[in-house]
């Protein structure tokens, strides 16, 4: 089997890569990525020689190149990673959030449908779906409501790969899961930003009252999941996919906090990002029970394994954190602490 991995350069890609090649060791994994600033090759290093990874660099908005690449290699099945991914950066410039994840997946969409690819994964998140009060959980049946540039994005994208199910019975299956960590997450996200900042002794910048709740999971268990909404989901249905972990920011902070051994004295409230959701929370009980998918990593556990790998590689987020990112980074730090 031949699957095209969008964007297996990024985070979450870069560990399905690995999971692939390690777990399905007969597919070839074709990567197609733009390598943004959060794509890395590095990320693959492990990689390097595998006849049954191949990289191709290119943007998904290239049709030409994506229908070459569908055709050359044969591509049995898309899984559509590739976007920008930082909500942050999507306040801070919403355009090319519209050009990658709503411009770049149509296209990537169309091509599929042209060449007459098997089954596209489109990789959305639980953000298409808003904001959560203090109760209740999202299911796949919760209307979608998105509040930032990004998860708006995701949201058209998500659509118009259901659309292309409805209407050209293009063979889709959607995904939308929580917040992910773990191993080479690029230091803008919270879990690794507070890592590094803590290890520089740097101040950590908590939005708000650091209240706001996300629902955790590791990478290893959403690829887990990808691969078997992958092989196993049925057509045109999404799965949420989540771990049972909410946590509030200000309780993640003070974990890495204490695994690093620093004071709870470097945490600094800062100003509230703009339109900041104040709580996701999944409800996966539909992939749990229909594929059979249940998670396997224990977050308080996980998450100090994630720490101690963030200590443990410091030359990989000091090489990626380096050049244009570090403008961008210093620009946004001070803006965030004045
Ligand atoms: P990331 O920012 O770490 O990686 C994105 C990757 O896409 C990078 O390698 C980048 O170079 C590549 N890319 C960007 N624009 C491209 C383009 N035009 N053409 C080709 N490649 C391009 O992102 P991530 O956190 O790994 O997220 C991956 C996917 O999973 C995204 O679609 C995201 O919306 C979704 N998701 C993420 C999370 C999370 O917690 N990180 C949760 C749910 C869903
Ligand atoms: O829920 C899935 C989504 O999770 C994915 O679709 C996105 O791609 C991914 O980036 C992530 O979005 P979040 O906005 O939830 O992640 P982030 O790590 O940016 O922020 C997590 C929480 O921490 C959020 O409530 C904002 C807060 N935060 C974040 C940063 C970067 C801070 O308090 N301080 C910070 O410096």
């Amino acid at each position: 089997m031949n699957i095209l991995v969008t964007g297996g350069c990024g985070f979450i890609g870069s560990n399905l890569v690995r999971w692939l090649r390690k777990h399905r060791p007969d597919a070839t994994v074709i990567n197609l990525d733009k390598l943004t600033y959060a794509g890395n090759l590095e990320n693959l290093k492990e990689l390097e020689g595998d006849p049954k990874h191949v990289f191709v660099k290119g943007d998904v908005g290239n049709r030409e190149l994506v229908e070459h690449v569908l055709r050359a290699h044969k591509v049995d099945a898309i899984m559509h990673l590739a976007a920008e991914s930082h909500v942050d950066r999507s306040i801070l410039g919403p355009e090319a959030f519209t050009v990658t994840n709503v411009l770049g997946s149509q296209v990537l969409l169309e091509a599929a449908r042209t060449v007459g690819v098997g089954r596209f994964l489109m990789v959305s998140t639980d953000e298409v779906y808003g904001s959560l009060g203090p109760t209740g959980l999202f299911t796949e049946k919760t209307p979608l409501d998105p509040s930032s540039p990004y998860s708006s994005s995701k949201a058209a994208a998500d659509l118009l790969a259901l659309a292309y199910e409805h209407t050209f019975k293009l063979d889709v299956v959607v995904t939308r899961c929580s917040n992910n960590y773990g191993p080479f997450q690029f230091p803008e996200k919270l879990i690794p930003l507070m890592v590094v900042n803590a290890l520089h002794d740097k101040p950590l910048p908590v939005y708000g009252d650091g209240t706001n709740v996300r629902d955790w999971l590791h990478v290893d268990d959403h690829c887990s999941a990808l691969v078997a909404a992958l092989e196993k989901g049925k057509k045109g249905n999404v799965y949420n996919i989540g771990g049972n972990s909410e946590r509030q920011n200000i309780q993640i902070v003070k974990a890495i906090l204490a695994a690093v051994g620093k004071p709870e004295s470097l945490i600094k409230y800062v100003t509230d990002r703009p339109g900041h959701d104040k709580r996701y929370a999944i409800d996966a009980t539909k992939i749990r029970a229909e594929l059979g998918w249940q998670p396997s990593f224990v977050f308080e556990q996980a998450l100090k394994d994630t720490v101690a790998w963030y200590v443990e590689h410091r030359p990989w987020w000091e090489r990626v954190t380096s050049g244009a990112y570090r403008q961008y980074f210093d620009t946004q730090y001070k803006q965030r602490l004045s």
